[in-house]
């Protein structure tokens, strides 16, 4: 941990290296008294409860879970919490709430990336990219075959769309240029917005059933933790792909596994999973119809400078009690 040793009064914990843009931000503004966890590594338990003891801003990631017990750690100075991520399920939200504490976070800003990140996962899953790069290097490609390494297209296909908000519809927005027929999604409420992309809002069931590729994009909340599970894959066409870079948690991995390898689905692409990061042992990782990533869906770096920007420029707000740039509505 580095200390920037001032006189400042407020006194800021961030719970990990971050990009530049937004460490220079703070610095700059010559209010903060901040101390870092300065790796790449997630802070430990231990030395983030310390980290927090009496901080009147804290910059985490969402790799920190910041429920009661850190909020006790922090005690009454704390004030504002600022996320860089737009997704907030790593924080007790109710807690947080009841002790009035501000939080920030980063909408907007990663939805191009986000979304590019998951037309590129859907497409390297449909048509077996990374099988096929692996059958490159490993001598398996004798000559060309009519029926070696066949995959599933887009073009007259049916997409659907779990949670179509800012990074559902910009993946909608990419997809439908590739010939998309049919749009569905599903989500709490039908979206305005969907007009643009000529999207169908039905009800799970049915986008379950007669989509050809199924994206996860929603939240995770408790309504979403587990939804897909062993009955939504039992739903799904045995030719349908399934994408998620929401959450890992939204999935059943079990009922996963079990779906691609009995041939129950064809293959799943996933940028999020339970836990992060999967152990190199795990069965989804055996399987040649699961394509795995690291959670890299916002990791442009001109998309993770703006990000650390946002944030930072949200915690000083939070600090000196003015108006965020981007503030989650508790
Ligand atoms: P938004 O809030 O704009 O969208 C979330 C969507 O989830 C909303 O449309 C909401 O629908 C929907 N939703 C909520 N509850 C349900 C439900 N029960 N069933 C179906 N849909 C539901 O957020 P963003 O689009 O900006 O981000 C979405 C998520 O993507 C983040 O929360 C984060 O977890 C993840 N993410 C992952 C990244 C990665 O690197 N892989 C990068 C960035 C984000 P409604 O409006 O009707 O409530
Ligand atoms: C988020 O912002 O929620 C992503 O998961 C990382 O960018």
């Amino acid at each position: 941990m580095y200390r920037m040793s001032t006189q400042q009064t407020l006194k800021v914990f961030v719970t990990r290296r971050i990009p530049q843009e937004g460490m220079q931000i703070l610095q700059k503004a010559g209010i903060c008294n901040l101390s870092v966890w300065d790796s790449d590594e997630p802070v430990p338990r231990a030395e983030l409860l310390q980290g927090v003891a009496g901080a009147h801003g804290l910059l985490c990631l969402l790799s920190d879970k910041i429920d009661a017990e850190v909020l006790d750690a922090a005690g009454p100075n704390l004030k504002v919490i600022s996320t860089l991520s737009v997704g907030f399920d790593h924080l007790a939200i109710d807690e947080i709430k009841k002790r009035g504490i501000r939080v920030g976070y980063t909408p907007d800003v990663l939805t191009d990336a986000t979304a590019e990140l998951t037309v590129a996962l859907l497409l390297a899953t449909c048509r077996r990219l990374p099988e096929g790069v692996e059958e490159v290097k490993n001598g398996g490609w004798s000559t060309w075959k009519p029926l070696w390494l066949c995959g599933y297209g887009l073009s007259g296909s049916t997409v659907g769309v779990i949670g179509l908000g800012r990074i559902g519809l910009a993946i909608a927005r990419r997809l439908k240029p590739f010939g998309v027929k049919r749009l569905l999604y599903t989500g709490r409420h039908p979206k305005p917005q969907a007009q643009e992309i000529d999207g169908e809002y039905v009800l799970l069931d049915t986008l379950v059933r007669e989509s050809d590729f199924v994206v996860v994009s929603c939240s995770l909340t408790p309504d979403t933790q587990g939804l897909c599970d062993k009955t939504f894959f039992s739903k799904m066409k045995k030719t349908a792909i399934f994408i998620n870079t929401s959450r890992g948690a939204v999935v059943n991995q079990e009922d996963l596994f079990g779906a691609l390898s009995s041939g129950q689905i064809a293959a799943a692409g996933l940028d999020v999973t339970t836990p992060e990061p999967l152990p190199t042992d795990h069965p989804l990782l055996t399987l040649k119809n699961c394509v795995v990533l690291p959670h890299i869906g916002s990791a442009t770096y001109s998309t993770r400078g703006v990000m650390s920007e946002l944030t930072a420029n949200n915690l000083l707000a939070g600090l000196t009690g003015s108006e965020m740039p981007t503030e989650l509505k508790l």
